[in-house]
Order: C-alpha cells, then sequence, then structure tokens
C-alpha cells in the first residue's frame, strides 16, 4: 500500500525533489541540492541526457527486458547504483543506513562516503556485499591504509578512489547559510529547523552528525566545527598517480577511480592496473566548467580500450537517464542526489521507493524502444 501511495505522489525524482525540499530545513536541503559557483554545471548536467535520442524497433517479438548489469564480473539485478554522499545524516539521519539496506535487497551497489555520518563498519553489516567503499585520499597513508584495511574486514567489496576534490569547493549556498557540522543553532537557523519538524525528531532521536568514520583519527582534544577544517586538516588536497599505484597495490579487489575526466588520467589509470573509472563531475558540486562525462565517453573509451570498465553518473534524474547513459557507452550508472531525495521526502521508506522507481523508469525505457537487455542499449542510439 506504502509503495503504491509513493508511486502516485512521487511519480519522478522531480516529485521527490519538490517532497525534499518541503521537509529539509534550507541549510540541509541547499548542502544537498546546490553546485557550485553560478550552478551551470548542474544545468548542464541534465542538458546532457536530453540530447541523447534512440531510436526505436516495434516489430521484434519480445519478452519483458532484462536489466541486470555489472561492470566487472559480476552482475547486479538493475543497472544502476547509489553514489557516496558525505554528511549524509545532516540530509536524513540514518540515511546511509537506509539506503544500504535498501541497496541489499535491491541487490545493487551502494558505495558510502569516507564522508558518510555512519561508521564502515555499521554500515559494512546492512551492505553485505553489496556494499562499494569510497575513500577520499587522506594527508597520513597509515591512516588511510587502515581504514581501507576496516572497509575490507567490513565486506566491502569495490574500493572507490576519489580524485576529483583538490581543493575545496565554493558552494555558494553553503557559505550563504554559513553551514557548520553541526549545524550552528543560530536564530536563522532555529526557524528553519522549526519549520521542519520531521526532520528535528529524526535529529533529536538521532544525535548530531559526526563523521564516524575519520573520528578515531581525529588528533585528541580537537573537535571539527566545519567540513573545511576537517579537510584541511586529514584530508589530502589532491592526489598523484605514485597514490594511486600505492593503493593498487594495497587493495586487491576490484578498484575505481572516480572522477576522471581526461584522456591523459584515464590513460595514467589503464597503466597502473585500475579495474574502472567513475567520469563524474562530481555533480556539479566542484567547479561549474566540468566537462560532463558523457561528452568524454568515446575519447577515453578509443584511448583505453574496453579492458577498463566506463562508468557515468552526474545529473542523472531518472531510469531513462540510465538507459541513455548505457546507450552513450557506459559500463555503469550511478545516481547521487536522487536517492537522498527519496530519502528525505519520504524518510526510511524512500529508500525502497527510489529503487522501485528507478526499476519501473528502466523497464519502461527499455520496453518502449524494444530493447531486450541493458548490454544492448548502443544500438537504439541515434547517431
Ligand atoms: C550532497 C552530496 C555529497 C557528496 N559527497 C561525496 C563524497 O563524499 N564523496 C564522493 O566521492 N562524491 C560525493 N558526492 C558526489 C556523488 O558521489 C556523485 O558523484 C554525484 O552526486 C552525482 O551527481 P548527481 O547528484 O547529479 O547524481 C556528493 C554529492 C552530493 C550531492
Amino acid at each position: 500500500m506504502f509503495r503504491q501511495n509513493a508511486m502516485r505522489k512521487f511519480p519522478s525524482v522531480a516529485d521527490l525533489e519538490i517532497g525534499a525540499r518541503r521537509r529539509l530545513p534550507r541549510f540541509a536541503f541547499d548542502y544537498l541540492a546546490g553546485g557550485a559557483g553560478d550552478e551551470d554545471g548542474i544545468a548542464r548536467n541534465r542538458a546532457a541526457y536530453s540530447d541523447v535520442q534512440l531510436v526505436p524497433n516495434y516489430l521484434e517479438e519480445r519478452d519483458l527486458p532484462d536489466l541486470s548489469a555489472g561492470p566487472f564480473d559480476r552482475q547486479y539485478a538493475l543497472p544502476f547504483g547509489i553514489a557516496p554522499v558525505g554528511l549524509s545524516g545532516l540530509i536524513w539521519p540514518g540515511a546511509a543506513e537506509y539506503l544500504a539496506a535498501a541497496a541489499r535487497r535491491a541487490d545493487i551497489p551502494f558505495c558510502l562516503s569516507t564522508m558518510a555520518t555512519s561508521s564502515i563498519e555499521a554500515v559494512g553489516a546492512l551492505s553485505g556485499d553489496n556494499g562499494w567503499f569510497q575513500l577520499y585520499p587522506l594527508k597520513d597513508h597509515e591512516i588511510e591504509k587502515n581504514i581501507i584495511d576496516r572497509a575490507r574486514a567490513a565486506g566491502f567489496e569495490v574500493l572507490v578512489v576519489t580524485v576529483d576534490t583538490p581543493t575545496t569547493r565554493r558552494g555558494l549556498r553553503e557559505i550563504k547559510n554559513g553551514l557548520t557540522v553541526p549545524p550552528k543553532l543560530s536564530p536563522v537557523n532555529m526557524a528553519r529547523i522549526a519549520f521542519n519538524p520531521a526532520w528535528a525528531l529524526a535529529n533529536l532521536a538521532s544525535g548530531a552528525p559526526k563523521f564516524e568514520t575519520l573520528v578515531p583519527y581525529y588528533p585528541k582534544g580537537v573537535k571539527f566545527k566545519s567540513v573545511a577544517e576537517l579537510a584541511t586538516n586529514l584530508l589530502a588536497r589532491g592526489i598523484g598517480w605514485r597514490e594511486i599505484e600505492a593503493l593498487r597495490k594495497h587493495w586487491s579487489g576490484p578498484m575505481i577511480v572516480k572522477g576522471i575526466l581526461s584522456v591523459s588520467d584515464a590513460r595514467h589509470c589503464a597503466r597502473l592496473g585500475v579495474d574502472g573509472l567513475l567520469l563524474s563531475n562530481h555533480g556539479g558540486r566542484q567547479s561549474e566548467s566540468l566537462v560532463h562525462p558523457l561528452q568524454m565517453i568515446d575519447e577515453i573509451r578509443s584511448a583505453v580500450g574496453s579492458g577498463l570498465k566506463l562508468l557515468v553518473d552526474s545529473g542523472v534524474r531518472s531510469g531513462l537517464d540510465v538507459a541513455r547513459a548505457y546507450a552513450r557507452g557506459a559500463d555503469f550508472v550511478f545516481l547521487g542526489r536522487a536517492f537522498m531525495y527519496a530519502v528525505a521526502a519520504l524518510g526510511a521508506p524512500g529508500a525502497d521507493h527510489g529503487v522501485d522507481l528507478l526499476r519501473t523508469e528502466v523497464a519502461q525505457a527499455l520496453a518502449q524502444i524494444g530493447c531486450p537487455d541493458i548490454a544492448s542499449l548502443p544500438e537504439f542510439l541515434r547517431n
């Protein structure tokens, strides 16, 4: 019953975004939805998908389309996964846990951020072998190795190393909102929280969000007030290919580098024995100037061949967008904000609704064009 109602009230990610906007205090919604600078990058990310057109075949007889996909040996039930989102508990307490559990139920990957507000161990227990772990490079390589070892021990299958944050982002909404962790209880923020009782109650029950995975490594007696402060203290400013090489040696499972957009970086990764690239502009959050992954995918594919898997995120807002990304040559697709909007709009059950909605949309997208399975999508691309 809940699922039917959710499908009627929130039949698209755009509706979930509206629901999220209603239920979150402004500073939390802005943190989730906002982009870098003038936010041009977010608009271009959306346009990148509407430009992809598909040509249908109606006269072949078909069964229901097969939606399974996977970049490596393992096939997941659905062709999309949940991208890493830092500070998830500020958006909705327990968001990472709800999404990890929903991912396991639906058999899709859930990628936990280094900067999530839930620990590796707590989420690993929920995500089972559907868990991927996203690493932000750290200044101290011993801490970095320790975190990776914890991820392996907690059952995470794939390591995702994010390389696209060599500097702090200029998120103007956050600057104006004066976002801190936990949020400062200024009169304006108190008023915003008072207008969002569901969020306030959920927070009351869970306590203030903390970067649980990183807490053990905080210098003694130091409490970080802002993400920027934490970043300057623990996180490295970017990463070089030698460190990717060292991480490759330390992690024996599949390893993906996230945030690659150039042919030259892709070539480095291919040479170092990385298994996949998550082509991403961080959802338009780091700089509005960054090219969209779909504009680079052909060049990168020609440079590195088919051995290196090319995953895509940034701007995916529907199952049709997922299908379009595959049609343009993606080996797997991730969504960040879409799943967080679902949890923010509906709480815990929103995680399952987000997956249901995208499943329905991908199935419809393939059936409409007569495409039998995910691997066949490139044949339906209008060149
Ligand atoms: C609020 C928020 C926090 C994010 N935090 C991280 C993070 O901690 N690590 C990371 O690699 N990417 C992070 N990302 C980027 C996502 O993993 C993903 O690349 C991006 O959301 C994809 O774009 P989309 O939101 O348009 O789907 C974050 C994105 C958002 C929206």
